[in-house]
């Protein structure tokens, strides 16, 4: 995809069945080209997600609002003989074919990208699922790299469909979401939350989940955005130290809990009203936990407040409180960045933008916007004008469709 103001860039990618009936093309052919021949491979797709809003609630047992996109990566796998498991990406090319075995699933520097599948096949295996051969799989994204749009959890949600699909595994898509964030934690090493592997294992096309994290409980919302669509502007910063910037965040709000339930008996920050918290708070014995702690427990009412304002079809309260769920990641939970500040700041000058946000973990990745259909070039061009001169180097724009959890293609 083309970097910079062009908005060509902007237009809907992969959003209809000519587009994917070609990359099912694309990928069974160099399924092929890599492995011999194509006999017998099956092809699958797993959505990439974005987050709406509440950023950083889902390990506070708070609330989340994430949608599937039509972006996401595809998979093309066949099942072996033998024990092995042969892995070859599309997005790194350079690499090969990189090779293990059933009898390996141990994490390793060297394994990359492939530690995300082997995660999963171990974390299957933990839970008693063994698979009785290797297998071959070929992966394709076209989730931007590095953008915070979860291309992770695209791959561990499909690797588990796969499996489920060639071992018969008794799981519901809901386990595959938690099998993914087990491996994720476990076999990667990254604190997440469910937040990604459910939004992406539980997707339903122009809606988004709003989910319960304490319970897993969740109902579909549908967005329904009047002459609006929504943006997602990649600032091309890849995140680099995000992950121990993440699990960091993580551990002060754990001990920001420990300090609140000698005052107050709760289970998780998500329990929290702001009243709540307010006359509590004296308890956290920290300046910067509290504000860790601030920005759990009003980020999860402010995902409360901008459901009920989507489902009264208020879309410009739903926006002012994406607005002020930046402000509060900025300010409090210090996980933006001159990047993510200046892509949003900029969006916020110009009008016809509904709501901008950071979404994902921050540190870089991308923003999402609701933009009015007349203002979406002129959004393109002077956030994309502005955050290269500031920055150096350009922003891309996607304007993004909402789509299905995983299938098989
Ligand atoms: C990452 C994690 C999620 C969630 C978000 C922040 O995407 O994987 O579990 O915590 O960050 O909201």
């Amino acid at each position: 995809m083309k970097k910079g103001l062009s908005v060509e860039t902007a237009k809907p990618i992969f959003t209809n069945i000519e587009k994917e009936r070609a990359m099912k093309d694309v990928v069974l052919k160099k399924f092929a080209e890599v492995f011999g021949d194509g006999e017998g491979a099956k092809v699958f797709f797993a959505p990439g997600r974005v987050n709406m809003i509440g950023e950083h609630t889902d390990y506070n047992g708070g609330h989340v609002f994430p949608a599937a996109l039509t972006i996401g990566t595809y998979g093309v796998a066949r099942k072996r003989s033998d024990n092995k498991l042969r892995f070859y990406s599309m997005n790194f090319d350079k690499l090969g074919i990189i090779e293990s075995s059933l009898t390996d699933l141990l994490p390793c520097k060297e394994a990359g990208w492939t530690n995300y599948p082997k995660g999963v096949m171990w974390a299957f295996a933990e839970r008693g699922m063994k698979m009785d051969s290797g297998i071959d799989l070929l992966l394709n994204g076209n989730i931007p790299n590095g953008s915070g749009l979860s291309s992770s959890a695209s791959v561990e949600v499909l690797t588990g469909f796969i499996l489920r699909d060639f071992f018969g595994f008794d799981v519901t898509n809901q386990d595959l979401a938690l099998i993914g964030q087990f491996s994720e934690n476990n076999f990667n090493g990254v604190n997440c939350g469910i937040m990604d592997q459910f939004a992406i294992a539980m997707g339903k096309k122009d809606h988004a989940i709003f989910l319960d994290t304490a319970d897993l409980s969740y109902t579909y919302a549908p967005i329904k955005l009047e002459n609006a669509k929504i943006v997602i502007t990649s600032s091309n910063k890849k995140r680099g130290l995000g992950d121990s910037k993440y699990n960091e965040r993580r551990s002060e709000c754990e001990t920001a809990l420990t300090e609140l339930q000698k005052v107050i008996d709760i289970k998780a920050l998500g329990e929290l009203t702001e009243e709540q918290f307010e006359a509590n708070k004296s308890a956290i014995k920290d300046e910067v936990r509290m504000r860790r702690a601030k920005h759990a427990v009003y980020e999860n009412q402010r995902t409360i407040k901008a459901v009920e304002a989507l489902q009264a079809n208020d879309v410009a309260l739903f926006g002012q409180l994406m607005n002020a769920s930046h402000v509060s990641l900025r300010d409090d939970y210090e996980v933006t960045g001159i990047e993510l500040d200046t892509l949003v700041e900029e969006a916020w000058k110009i009008e016809g933008v509904i709501g901008s946000r950071m979404t994902g973990a921050g540190f870089g990745g991308c923003t999402v916007s609701i933009v009015k259909d007349e203002a979406i070039d002129s959004f393109i061009e002077k956030v994309g004008e502005a955050y290269k001169k500031k920055i150096g180097y350009g922003a891309d724009f996607y304007v993004v469709e909402l789509g299905d959890g995983p299938r098989v293609l």
